[in-house]
């Protein structure tokens, strides 16, 4: 269980990042954080390309950055959208979430209401997710 203190931690993680978002093609500023299995905090915002298709999504920013640390085990995320609802991660950054934090709770708050949120996980994000189980058979 992730206590209220460490959630707090993680939205005002993701809330800080967000703000270095580079989104000067969509505007769409995001921001998400996610902790270590030994309580660090990991954060990540979107990085665009004039190449559209090399933009990198915040989730996976603040997962590489965990990685890169040497944290591959991951138990709590949080995303943040520049919106008055809050949203969810996209197909691919679910894969790539699921990677390190199979289990783990996600909770998408929303810039513009600081009471929006939705809290899931990623078994309910990412049903019958593809894993390195099946390449070990
Ligand atoms: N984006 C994220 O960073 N995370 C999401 O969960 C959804 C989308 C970014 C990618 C792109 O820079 C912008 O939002 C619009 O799609």
């Amino acid at each position: 269980m992730i206590d209220d203190a460490t959630w707090a931690a993680l939205e005002r993680a993701a809330r800080d990042v967000q703000q270095r978002a580079w989104a000067p093609y969509s505007q769409f500023r995001v921001g998400a954080a996610v902790l270590t299995e030994d309580g660090q905090i990991f954060a990540g915002c979107n990085v665009e390309n004039a190449s559209y298709g090399a933009t990198i999504c915040a989730e996976r920013t603040a997962v590489g950055s965990a990685v890169a640390a040497g944290h591959t085990r991951l138990v709590a995320c949080v995303v943040v959208g520049p919106l008055a609802d809050a949203i969810t991660p996209c197909g691919i950054c679910r894969q790539v979430l699921s990677e390190f934090g199979p289990d783990m709770p996600v909770r998408c708050v929303a810039e513009l209401d600081l009471n929006a949120r939705l809290d899931t996980t990623i078994p309910e994000l990412l049903p019958g997710a593809f894993s390195g189980v099946y390449l070990r058979r």
